[in-house]
């Protein structure tokens, strides 16, 4: 895709609200609307499509496996914003820390989840905002929570949401305005709950029309059950209380509106992907093993595609739909290059711990994102941490997926030297084996060309997944090694 460019490799993007948009798409909406009647979603943030920023890596965070707990974190870096890239960093390993400190390792299942993702609700030169999207799972339920951060390309600075703001006057005067506001409602709400805190007015962002969207989280202001809470409010009351950097916010998020949302793409208008090359190597007699690599695509993706390449050897790559997302070039080039592309869920939840409306939505929505990227659509998908149920496997056979786990792994998540890496996978790594990997996780990279040598010497054929089977892959059904 061609990219637009700006200043700090930044550039100006325009948004995918089917996609990445909280709530119900308006279509018929424009930026220059002025608005007057009524607002169908007031509260609705658009996002820009992070595939058209330049100078965006995803990166990923990751605790899972053996332990018994589940954390995995992804958060934007993006060229030419490092005060802001240092106070999301900063941020997420708070995050981890304090979820590290409530649960423990060694209880019992079910087990207790962390998992962040992002989305950016403005990204041009003159200012970036990242909106983290944590999801805590402490043994019953999930709770939700939202912050987002703003970088001010003039001044060079990063700033809490509160930054958007004057100082604490105007703080006061928005946190009274909201408990007015709430207050109309006639819902469960306790407007009373609204304090002028920075840290409850942490996650705020202008909609389309130029209001300011002020989010509470899950339990903040009123029973959980609620879920997220959401005011907003009108921008000509905003205006007076906004800092220079919230005017300049304000502007670019009402110039950067879509005019129109994106179609989304269905799963069934593209031919099912296959790796170039399937069906060559006959897995009954061949040594074959097929390397997996998941959570990508991460910053060392594409050095792992040359070395793949140099090596003529091909894999299987479990991606994340909102990394996908991000770097659908990357994806386009796993599968020209003839490595079977597959689902690995749009956020990287244990799918097992939600609902099946929402197992399918992780699904769906990363299938669409692939499937756009690459004109194909994957017909395999690994569930994240490996967590299979009866809920997963129907929404799969729905999908048309097959389920793909492993019988082999490097044990490579936390792995920093490359030759532990390597000696792992090779130890692990007997005919028919389904061996995983992380392409997030540099010293994997690091491993592969010795992984591909070693295994090369003992004999063996590198393959895709579905070329250790004989017979095609069932939608529905687990796949966990092409062993006999
Ligand atoms: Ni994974």
């Amino acid at each position: 895709m061609h990219k637009s460019r700006i200043i700090g490799g930044l550039a100006i993007v325009s948004a995918l609200a089917a996609l990445t948009g909280c709530g119900l798409a308006t279509a018929s909406h424009g930026p220059s609307d002025p608005g007057t009647s009524v607002r169908a979603e007031p509260t609705k943030i658009d996002f820009v499509d992070p595939a058209r920023v330049n100078g965006l890596a995803s990166q990923t965070l990751h605790e899972g496996g053996n332990g018994a707990r589940y954390v995995h974190i992804s958060y934007p870096e993006i060229t030419g914003a490092d005060p802001l890239n240092a106070m999301v960093r900063a941020e997420v390993h708070r995050q981890r820390r304090a979820f590290e400190k409530d649960t423990s390792p060694y209880g019992p299942a079910p087990r207790p989840e962390l998992n962040v993702d992002w989305q950016l609700p403005v990204a041009t030169d003159e200012a970036v905002g990242v909106r983290l999207r944590t999801g805590e799972f402490l043994g019953a339920n999930w709770g939700d929570s939202t912050r987002t951060y703003w970088y001010d390309g003039t001044t060079r600075r990063a700033y809490a949401s509160d930054g958007l703001l004057s100082g604490q006057k105007a703080l006061d005067t928005l946190a009274a305005e909201v408990r007015r506001l709430l207050a109309a409602r006639d819902s469960g709400i306790a407007a009373g709950d609204v304090d002028p805190d920075p840290d409850l007015f942490d996650s705020m962002a202008f909609n389309r029309y130029g209001d300011l969207v002020v989010e509470f989280d899950e339990c903040q202001v009123g029973a959980c059950s609620l879920g997220r809470v959401a005011e907003a409010v009108p921008g000509a009351e905003i205006e007076p209380l906004l800092s220079e950097t919230g005017r300049r916010v304000r502007r670019i998020a009402q110039e950067s509106a879509p005019e129109t949302t994106a179609p989304r793409i269905g799963p069934t208008h593209s031919p099912a992907a296959t790796s170039n090359r399937a069906g060559t190597v006959d897995c009954e007699t061949a040594k074959c093993v097929a390397l997996t690599f998941d959570d990508g695509p991460g910053p060392d993706t594409g050095r792992l595609l040359d070395t793949l390449r140099d090596a003529g050897a091909r894999a299987t790559f479990f991606a994340v739909g909102a990394n996908a997302a991000a770097r659908p070039d990357l994806v386009r080039r796993m599968a020209k290059e003839g490595h079977l592309v597959g689902n690995h869920s749009w956020a990287h939840r244990d799918l097992s711990k939600l609902s099946s409306a929402r197992i399918t939505d992780s699904l769906a929505r990363a299938q669409d994102t692939l499937t756009a990227a690459m004109g194909q659509r994957p017909t395999l998908a690994r569930p994240p941490y490996g967590a299979v149920s009866a809920d997963v496997a129907a929404a799969a056979r729905k999908l048309g997926l097959a389920l793909v786990t492993w019988d082999a792994e490097a044990q490579d998540r936390h792995e920093r030297d490359p030759a532990s890496v390597a000696s792992t996978a090779m130890r692990q790594a007997q005919p028919g084996a389904i061996i995983l990997l992380h392409d997030v996780n540099r010293a994997t990279v690091d491993a592969v060309p010795a992984i591909l040598d070693g295994l090369r010497g003992k004999g063996y054929t590198f393959v895709t997944v579905p070329e250790l089977y004989s017979r095609s892959m069932q939608a529905g059904s687990t796949y966990r090694s092409g062993a006999k």
